[in-house]
């Protein structure tokens, strides 16, 4: 097949909404619920709507006992989980564990390895944003999750033709989106925004979806696209690539993203990077073992 009609392909199938995963029923309403003000949010009403999906639940305990989550002590039940980690970080873990559920079983690439990345990805896209003040830490996390949600999208509509994109990255260790490009004739970051427009996400998120590997391209959420982008990167570079390590060098100061972000947030020119990609090794264990454990749920 051409890759223009790989790509006409694509957009047929996505118009036709065939195969197409929809978001997790459970998320669209806790979503909803959770941006109310604090002090009009129920800890009963959050366990109500989590607990309507059985092993949504008990991935979100699994998670909430993870160190990752700051907790040390056990918790074995929804209710204390969202009393002890508080609302935002039970929102994160449900929309972590709804996300994990999108991969098809039988799929072309570890989809283990796939969601090491996003959820590393998340917690480095939270853990920098908190370090260099950037306004909304939960959003950093929410959008580095879902950065790759077009790589979802390929696998289910053009599983056979993906492998080959996935296998020519990791045999010449480049980039998955310049291996798309030359198999596909498209990226995930096509894909992703035409999901995330169907998913009716957030414009920011969708910016993210769409320019994270174009940052120079973002618009109105640039900020956002930049941290995404430098987060991205790191876990590219350190063991949290979809099960292979890129073949190259980069500098992150000379990135798009980071000329942006050191406009917006002060606290980047100070930030200590040695001792992030020393933190992240450290998360490696943890997250390989907690998304393994969580895909057996
Ligand atoms: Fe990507
Ligand atoms: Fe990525």
């Amino acid at each position: 097949m051409t890759t223009a009609a790989t790509k006409a392909t694509l957009l047929k199938q996505l118009e036709g909404l065939h195969h197409i995963p929809t978001i997790p029923a459970v998320l669209a309403p806790l979503l909803r619920y959770l941006e109310r003000p604090l002090e009009h949010l129920d800890v009963q009403k959050v366990t109500e709507i989590i607990a309507q999906d059985k092993s949504l639940a008990a991935q979100c305990l699994q998670m909430a006992n993870s160190p990752l989550f700051g907790r040390w002590q056990k918790v074995d039940s929804l209710h204390g989980a969202i009393v002890g980690l508080g609302f935002q970080r039970v929102s994160d873990i449900a929309m972590s564990c709804g996300v994990l559920n999108l991969m098809p079983r039988a799929s072309e690439i570890d989809a283990v390895a796939f969601w090491e990345h996003a959820l590393g990805c998340a917690l480095v896209c939270r853990h920098l944003a908190r370090n260099i003040s950037y306004p909304d830490p939960g959003k950093a996390y929410l959008a580095g999750l879902l950065h790759d949600l077009g790589i979802v999208v390929n696998l289910w509509i053009l599983p056979k033709e993906f492998a080959a994109a996935f296998e020519l990255a990791r045999s010449e260790g480049i980039p998955l989106h310049e291996a798309e490009q030359s198999i596909l004739g498209f990226t995930h970051c096509e894909s992703g925004r035409l999901l995330a427009d169907r998913w009716e996400l957030a414009p920011d998120l969708k910016e993210v979806v769409a320019t994270h590997h174009t940052p120079q391209e973002a618009r109105d959420h640039a900020g956002l696209v930049a941290l995404v982008e430098l987060s991205d990167l790191l876990c590219r570079l350190s063991g949290l690539n979809y099960g292979y390590v890129e073949n190259r060098q980069v500098n992150l100061l000379e990135q798009t993203g980071f000329a942006v972000l050191s406009q917006q947030c002060r606290g980047l020119k100070d930030f200590d990077w040695a001792r992030l990609t020393f933190e992240l090794d450290s998360y490696l264990d943890e997250v390989h073992s907690l998304v393994r454990a969580i895909y057996r749920t």
